[in-house]
């Protein structure tokens, strides 16, 4: 038997590294989550400083330290320069906790402990078709979160950072009403709703969700204050009466088919005459495209019982709640606004 070892062409070992590579990735998010915990961004803030002066300031071993830094740096997050002195690159301005639409909060959500152990029984989904995180944690998601305020505080603070850059583009693309009431759904702090008062002065909202969302919702940046209020409740049930505009953004993405049609139909009975519903969420372009709703979809595979949909896929839901599509908006960001209205 010829046992000469001939797998491999220079190409063939470059998708080989690419490969194991791949296969480390839990690993590059384990050291992104360092760096937020350590706050080394915040200590960058002022400029350079070397592994050990950084140790020194966050009280963690400087070789260690250089080595997690190194390999950060050769992801284009933090910079080495020739002194050795490491810097932020405009991907590490956002792992600042003060900068402008900073993800800190959203990294420390992505590599939580309870995604990361969801994320680990992809398999057990893929032979079941249902969601890891019950068979994990005891119950699912959003009934898990009522039992764990940590949790719930990790969730709403990280959802928030996340939908910093959607909250702001899609108020802008959207071409929302000058007067009428905006009901955001399953809005979690109301950072979109919140732009959306702050650009269209002749709006006012309301902002919907379960009660621990709401504690530290955003709105208060909206005067005069009444022209917002904040609601508790559950949209299986109802949601407020009366809205010209339902968002649902990043909210039937969680969810069944069937548990879909029931917050749409929610949205139906409230609906102002000639009113509004948008379902704010990635549509997944076809092919082989990159796209960040790919790893959104699957997340949501393994967390929840939910999916990114794609128009055809939410028509079928919105017949059933007696409405129609009316248009698919492209915004700036990964996420697309699908206007439905009555039918
Ligand atoms: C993925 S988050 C999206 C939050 C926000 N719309 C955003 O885009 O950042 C889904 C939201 O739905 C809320 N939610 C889940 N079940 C709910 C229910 N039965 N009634 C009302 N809100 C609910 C959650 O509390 C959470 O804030």
């Amino acid at each position: 038997m010829d046992t000469a070892h001939t797998a491999h062409t220079p190409e063939s070992a470059g998708a080989a590294a690419h490969l194991a590579d791949q296969a480390l990735s839990h690993l590059y998010a384990a050291a992104l989550r360092a760096a937020a915990e350590l706050h080394l961004a915040d200590h960058l803030a002022a400029g350079p400083r070397s592994a050990g002066e950084l140790a020194r300031l966050t009280g963690a071993d400087a070789s260690s330290l250089r080595r997690l830094l190194r390999l950060l740096a050769s992801r284009e997050i933090f910079h080495e320069d020739d002194d050795g002195a490491f810097g932020l690159t405009p991907a590490a301005e956002f792992l600042r906790t003060d900068a402008a639409g900073s993800l800190h909060a959203a990294i420390l959500l992505f590599t939580d402990e309870s995604l990361i152990r969801s994320f680990a029984g992809l398999g057990e989904t893929l032979r079941t078709g249902r969601p890891a995180f019950p068979a994990v944690f005891g119950s699912p998601f959003f009934e898990h979160l009522a039992t764990d305020p940590a949790l719930r505080e990790v969730f709403d603070s990280g959802m928030a950072a996340f939908s910093d850059p959607v909250d702001d583009l899609v108020a802008d693309d959207y071409p929302f009403p000058e007067r009428g009431t905006v009901v955001d759904v399953g809005g979690g702090r109301g950072g979109l709703l919140r732009n959306v008062l702050l650009r269209h002065p002749g709006l006012s909202g309301v902002l919907f969700d379960q009660e621990p969302a709401l504690r530290e919702h955003l709105l208060h940046a909206v005067e005069p204050a009444d022209r917002w209020r904040a609601e508790a409740g559950d949209f299986f049930t109802s949601v407020p009466d009366g809205g010209d505009v339902y968002i649902l953004k990043h909210v039937l993405h969680d969810w069944s088919d069937e548990a879909c049609v029931r917050i749409l139909r929610s949205c139906r009975r409230g609906l102002a005459p000639r009113g509004k519903v948008l379902v704010v969420d990635a549509v997944l372009p076809p092919g082989n495209e990159p796209h960040p709703g790919k790893a959104l979809d699957v997340a949501m595979m393994t967390l929840v019982d939910g999916r990114e949909r794609g128009p055809a896929e939410l028509d079928a839901l919105f017949s059933q709640a007696d409405l129609r599509r009316t248009r698919v908006l492209p915004t700036r960001t990964f996420a697309s606004v699908v206007e439905a209205v009555a039918r």
